[in-house]
Parts: structure tokens; sequence; C-alpha cells
């Protein structure tokens, strides 16, 4: 939200790679619906392994593609049997010979990378899969992960906006994640970073918190990168006394430390107006843990995930039902800050390259 306090404008980046689901989940020949930025899109995995995206929607009189019949490398709509190709054109018209070169849909780029399919909103042959953030897939070797999702009754911009101010952690998460005070009491350190924030927390000296119960001072380290479109990769561990100062306060290499590594990565995709899912991995690294503990953090998860949604769902019924939003930032609001100036930046220089190509 901004800084003037002024209401959200809920924008989104279309030149970027939206989350649409888990890989695995994804059957062969079995298409699959999601909405995301409002766009009806099918997704299909063929036999061949190849995967397809298209415009759900068919243009004879609307039908779902995603109900449709997968034929090799092409899709039929199951209403009237329009044969659609990957591209999305349709090549054949059960019953006419002439097919009208306007009879197509839209066709979206998309990826199966890190354990998720991708899509890119904006114009697929501008599709850049370097723009893809770097996730921690659920076959990582160093990695034991768990993973879900959930479907929220909010706008995604709430739920990006709670990832980017970890301050809430010490009052929705103090029974799930036992955090302390320090979360509300002290801003981490933010760093803009060219598509996103960077988000790090360092104690230094800290006797055992609720999640680490050794009597003995250590530093701790957390880091996250959040990303567009609302991808956030976090990991951090418990070092050795002193390792902070030895880093000089950057980022300490996670090899040193002595316990306490794991992963999450995590995804927001705006489904429809105010109707979002949110992806989640998480788990300990090989060497700090094993698949028990993979299980407590997926059920401490499970928790707070759930805690956050009940929140967020409150706060976007209490927007709707506000005449003129206004939003009063506080210091730990820099990270939400810098990110949705970010966001509309990127959505005002895209909007105003295609005016200019209009
Ligand atoms: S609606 Fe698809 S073929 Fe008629
Ligand atoms: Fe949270």
């Amino acid at each position: 939200m901004d800084e003037a306090g002024e209401a959200p404008v809920m924008a989104y980046v279309r030149n970027a790679w939206y989350v649409a689901g888990w890989s695995h989940e994804l059957e062969v020949e079995k298409p699959f619906a999601i909405s995301i930025l409002g766009e009806r899109i099918v997704i299909w995995r063929t036999a061949s392994g190849a995967l397809h995206a298209l415009e759900d929607r068919c243009v004879h009189r609307l039908a779902p593609l995603s109900l449709g019949r997968c034929e090799g490398e092409r899709l039929r709509c199951m209403y009237h049997g329009l044969l659609f190709d990957a591209d999305g054109q349709v090549v054949e018209i059960p019953g006419q010979a002439q097919i009208p070169p306007q009879a197509r849909v839209r066709r979206y780029a998309v990826v199966d990378r890190h354990s998720w399919l991708w899509v890119w909103m904006g114009d697929v042959d501008a599709a850049d899969e370097r723009l893809i953030p770097p996730a921690v897939g659920l076959d990582h070797p160093d990695y034991i992960l768990g993973h879900g999702h959930l479907d929220y009754a909010a706008e995604a911009r709430l739920i990006n906006d709670n990832l980017l101010d970890f301050s809430h952690l010490t009052f929705v998460h103090a029974e799930s994640f036992g955090s302390g005070p320090q979360f509300a009491e002290t801003p981490a350190r933010i760093t803009p970073l060219e598509r996103g924030i960077r988000y790090e927390r360092r104690t230094e000296n800290a006797i055992g918190s609720a999640s680490r119960r050794s009597p003995e001072p250590m530093d701790s380290f957390m880091s996250y990168d959040f990303l567009i479109p609302g991808i956030l990769l976090m990991t951090g561990g418990v070092f050795p006394l002193g390792t902070a100062k030895a880093c000089d306060y950057g980022q300490p290499e996670l090899s040193q430390a002595v316990s306490g590594v794991t992963f999450t990565s995590q995804a927001v995709t705006p489904m429809r107006d105010k109707s979002a899912r949110y992806f989640f991995s998480w788990g300990p690294h090989r060497s700090h843990g094993d698949e028990a503990l993979r299980d407590v953090l997926m059920r401490m998860a499970d928790q707070a995930f759930a805690e956050d949604k009940v929140m967020i769902e409150a706060q976007q019924r209490v927007i709707d039902d506000t005449e003129e939003v206004q939003v009063m930032p506080t210091v730990h609001d820099r990270g939400v800050t810098l990110f949705n100036r970010l966001v509309e930046k990127l959505a005002r220089q895209e909007s105003g390259a295609e005016r200019a190509a209009a």
C-alpha cells in the first residue's frame, strides 16, 4: 500500500510467470482449468510429455475446453467437436469444410519447473524463461519438502502484503510458529531487488526461542526474496555465535549452520477478482532434519496459514464494506511499499508499451 496512504490499486504485472499448479498433480491427457488474472486457462500434458495452455473457451459457443478430449497434441471441444491445435487454431469443424481464419483461441506459454507449472500472462512471444523465480522443487536433493495449497476469498495483493511484512508473526502466529516479540519490535533489513525485495533478519547471541530450545547462545539468520509476481523464497538457520559479525552482517554460508536450515517456496496467484490460490512447500535441509521433522513443520504451516487466511479474508470483508479505503503504513511496511511500487511501475510500463503498440 502506498506510503501516502492512498487506497490500494489492485494492479498486477502481466509479463511474469504465475504458478498455476503443482506439476505432479497434472495427469497426462487430463485437461486442468484455472483462472489467472481473471482469464480462464486450460492446461494439459500430452502423452508425448508436452505441456500446452490455451484460453479455456471454445470459439463456437464458449464451452470450456477443459471438458475436452486430448487427441495427440490437440484438444477437442466435447460439446460440438471443434478440434484445436496446441497453438489455439481450430483445425477441424465436424461437417464443415471451411475453417474461418479467426477460429482460434489465445495460447499461453507454460513451463514445468521447480515442481510448479508456470504460466506467462503477457504476450506469448515475449515469454522469458529466465524470469522464472529460482524456487526449490520437491525433488531438490538437499531438502525434504512437504507441500500444499490454499484457496482464498481475498485479493492476491492482500496475501502479498501479508508475506511482505513479518511483523504480523508476533500476533497472528504466536501459537503456531511460536513467534516472539522480535518480529514486531525490530524492523528487518529490506533491500530492493530488480524484480522484488530481499528481507533479512538476524538475531545475535540469542538464547533458545520457542522454535529453538537450545540454552546455548547462537546467531540466527533468516532471509527471503519476494519476487514478481508474488513468489516468496525463504531460507535461514542457526549459526555459531559470532557468525553474524564474521560475515560482516551479510548472508552467512548456509553450510556453516549448526541447525535449523529449512527452505520454503511460496506462490500467490490471483485467480479472479477477490480470489487467489496460495501454493507452498517447506521442509528441512537433509543435514538438519528428516521426514518426521518435515511433517512437524507442515502441521505447523497448515495451522499458521489457516491463521493468515482467517485474518486476510476478514480484512477483505472490511475493505469491501469501506467506501474510501485509506491505509496508514507503519515502519514495517517498507517491503510492502517497495514491492507494490515496483508492481505498479511495471504494470504502468506494460500498459504504456501496449498503448504505444496500438
Ligand atoms: S462449444 Fe465447442 S464445439 Fe460447440
Ligand atoms: Fe503469516
